[in-house]
């Protein structure tokens, strides 16, 4: 059975909240998915995971370091996250503040690996932002994210 993982970073809870609504929705949707922050995950675990996402509060317009340590350490497994599912998100204090640029800087992580990144040609289009703790649209585009990258792994992974 194809298998997710959603790893995030968060001080102040409000990524961490994103998390968990994306998790649930994945196994909502059929897909064995766990949540955990990145401190607790271990890149040579990574590769075990059907679909990986990631999400980061945004710190000056990029991913957090934590979540680049992470990043950092799968050159290790380089090659073996060839043909997964990667779908980013994140959440920053302003509109504008950079969170649509760090989610690129996730997915362009994602696609050095080889990953399969799958956009939204509605809402979220590269992956949910939040500014601040998550209002009910940003949920709603946590909860279709989650559906969507479900839906994708479970076709690839069947
Ligand atoms: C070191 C640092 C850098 C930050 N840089 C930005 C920034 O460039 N733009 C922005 O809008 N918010 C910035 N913030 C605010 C956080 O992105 C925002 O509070 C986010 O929601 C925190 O997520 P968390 O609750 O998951 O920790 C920064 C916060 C910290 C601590």
């Amino acid at each position: 059975m194809a298998k997710g993982i959603v790893v995030y970073y968060s001080r102040s809870g409000n990524t961490k909240e994103m998390a968990e609504i994306i998790a649930q929705a994945m196994n909502d949707a059929g897909l064995s998915t766990e949540c955990k922050p990145a401190d607790k995950v271990h890149a040579d675990d990574v590769p075990a995971y059907d679909a990986v996402v990631i999400g980061s509060p945004c710190y000056y317009g990029q991913m957090a370091a934590p979540i680049k340590h992470l990043i950092d350490e799968l050159v290790s497994r380089h090659g073996q996250l060839n043909g997964k599912v990667g779908a980013a998100f994140s959440s920053s204090a302003n509109i504008g503040g950079g969170s649509e640029t760090t989610v690129m800087g996730l997915l362009e992580a994602m696609l050095i690996a080889g990953m399969v990144v799958q956009g939204d040609p509605q809402g979220a289009h590269y992956g949910p932002l939040s500014i601040g703790k998550p209002d009910d649209r940003v949920k709603q585009q946590c909860e279709r994210r989650g559906q969507r990258i479900a839906a994708l792994t479970k076709r690839l992974f069947p």
